[in-house]
C-alpha cells in the first residue's frame, strides 16, 4: 500500500520543471533590474584584478528585504572569480553570513575553512587563525574577496582586543609594504551598523555605499516572470496570474516574497492536480503567506457583504485575476433575487468598493491594453475567494 500511495504521489503530473530553482538558496543566473548595482560591483572591483594586491577594496550594499543583495553579491563574487581565474589570478570569494556565523571567531574560522580544507578548528584565537589564513594566502598566491552579509549581526564578544569590523577592515593595513590580499562587501538593511564604528572604519566604509531600491510592480513581474520559465513549465502560468503576484509582492518591492506566493502557488496547483497555476491557487498561497483575518469579512454590514460575496462570485466564475464593476453588478443582482433582498443603486457600489479597499479587502487598478477606455479592475489580493464565499454564504443564509 505504501508503495502505491508513495509511487502514485511521485508520479503524478506538476506544474513545476524544475522546482528547486525556486528555492531561496538558488542564486539565478541574470538579476534583472540589478544591471546597475552590478556595473557599480564591477567598477569598484576593477582595480583588484587589474593590479592584484595594490589595493583592498570595501563596498557596502545597502537594501530592504529581498532586493536582491545577497544574490547579487553572490553572483558578482563566483562570476568575478571566474575572470580573474582566465587572467591567472587565484581569486577565491567567500560569502560568511553573520547571521549564522556571530563573532569574528566564527567569521574567521569559515574563512579559514574554505581556504584550508584541513585546517583543525580547535585551539587557536581569532588573531591566531587570521595569521595562519593570512600566512596560506600569501603562500600560494591567493587573494580573498570576502562578503560579510547580514553584518549587524556580527558582534563583539568578551576578550576580543577589537570589534570584528575594526579588525578585518584595518588587518589589511597593517601589512603596508606587503600585497593586499583582502576585499570586502558588507551586505545589510540599513547603514545603523555604521554608528557604532570607529570613525575611520565608518569613513572607509562609506566611502563605496551601493544602494538597493525596492522593486516595483513591473520589475518584480519580470523577475517572477523569467524565474517561472526556468521553475514552470511551459503554459503552467498565465501572465494575468504572474502580474497578480507581482501586484500583491509590489507594496513590499520584495521579491523573495513574490517567489514564495508563486512557489507555493505552484504547490496548491499540484494539490488539486491542476495543470495550471490559477488566481485562487495564488490567493491561498498570499494566505499561507499572510493571515488576513476572516471576522473582519464576516463584520461587514449587510449590503457589503453581498458585494463582497459577488465579487467572490464574478472571481470565481471568470476564474481571473481580476473583474470588471459591470461583471460584479451581473453577478450581485443574481445574489439579491436568490437572497430576496432589494438590490442597492449603481451608485452605492462604489461606496462599498472604497470601503473594502480601505480594509485591505479588495483592491482596484484601472485597465491596461485590451480593454476600450479605461476600466476599474477590481481583484482580491489578500484573502481566497473560496474561503470568502464559504463564510459569506454561510452568514447570509
Ligand atoms: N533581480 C532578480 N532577479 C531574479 N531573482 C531575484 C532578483 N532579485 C532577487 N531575486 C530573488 O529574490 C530572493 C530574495 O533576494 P535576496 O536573498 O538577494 O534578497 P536580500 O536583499 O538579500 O534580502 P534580505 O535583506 O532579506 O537578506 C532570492 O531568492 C533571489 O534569488
Ligand atoms: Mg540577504
Amino acid at each position: 500500500m505504501a508503495y502505491d500511495i508513495i509511487s502514485g504521489e511521485i508520479g503524478r503530473p506538476s506544474v513545476f520543471k524544475d522546482e528547486s530553482k525556486l528555492f531561496p538558496d538558488h542564486v539565478p543566473m541574470n538579476l534583472v533590474h540589478r544591471e546597475p548595482q552590478l556595473r557599480s560591483l564591477s567598477r569598484a572591483f576593477r582595480a583588484i584584478l587589474e593590479t592584484p594586491g595594490a589595493i583592498s577594496q570595501k563596498v557596502t550594499l545597502v537594501g530592504d528585504v529581498g532586493v536582491g543583495k545577497t544574490a547579487v553579491a553572490k553572483r558578482f563574487g563566483s562570476t568575478l572569480e571566474s575572470i580573474a581565474k582566465e587572467r591567472g589570478i587565484d581569486l577565491r570569494y567567500v560569502h560568511v553570513n553573520c547571521y549564522k556565523d556571530r563573532t569574528l571567531f566564527l567569521v574567521v574560522k569559515k574563512v579559514t575553512q574554505h581556504i584550508i580544507p584541513a585546517i583543525p578548528d580547535r585551539g587557536f584565537s581569532a588573531q591566531e587563525l587570521f595569521e595562519t589564513l593570512w600566512n596560506t594566502l600569501e603562500d600560494e598566491g591567493i587573494y580573498l574577496l570576502l562578503a560579510l552579509d547580514e553584518i549587524d549581526f556580527l558582534i563583539s564578544v568578551a576578550g576580543e582586543k577589537e570589534a570584528p569590523l575594526y579588525f578585518l577592515s584595518r588587518a589589511t593595513d597593517e601589512f603596508l609594504n606587503r600585497k593586499q590580499r583582502m576585499s570586502l562587501i558588507l551586505v545589510t538593511r540599513n547603514l545603523d551598523f555604521i554608528a557604532g564604528l570607529d570613525k575611520s572604519v565608518q569613513s572607509t566604509l562609506l566611502h563605496n555605499v551601493i544602494r538597493f531600491e525596492n522593486y516595483s510592480a513591473a520589475q518584480l513581474y519580470d523577475i517572477i516572470r523569467l524565474r517561472s520559465m526556468e521553475s514552470l513549465k511551459e503554459g503552467a502560468i498565465d501572465d494575468d496570474v504572474l502580474l497578480m503576484i507581482s501586484d500583491m509582492a509590489s507594496p513590499r518591492g520584495d521579491a523573495r516574497y513574490a517567489l514564495e506566493l508563486l512557489w507555493r502557488a505552484g504547490k496548491y496547483a499540484d494539490s488539486e492536480a491542476s495543470n495550471r497555476v490559477l488566481p485562487e491557487h495564488v490567493r491561498k498561497a498570499q494566505l499561507d503567506v499572510s493571515q488576513f483575518p476572516m471576522q473582519i469579512v464576516l463584520d461587514l454590514p449587510l449590503h457589503e457583504r453581498l458585494f463582497l460575496l459577488s465579487v467572490a462570485k464574478a472571481l470565481k466564475k471568470t476564474k481571473s485575476a481580476y473583474v470588471t464593476m459591470g461583471e460584479v453588478e451581473a453577478s450581485y443582482r443574481i445574489l439579491c433575487e436568490d437572497m430576496k433582498v432589494e438590490a442597492r443603486k449603481h451608485t452605492q457600489f462604489w461606496e462599498y468598493l472604497q470601503n473594502l479597499k480601505n480594509l485591505g479587502i479588495l483592491h482596484t487598478k484601472i485597465s491596461g491594453a485590451g480593454f476600450r477606455g479605461k476600466t476599474t479592475l477590481i481583484g482580491m489580493l489578500s484573502l481566497s475567494v473560496e474561503a470568502v464565499e464559504k463564510n459569506l454564504s454561510a452568514v447570509l443564509k
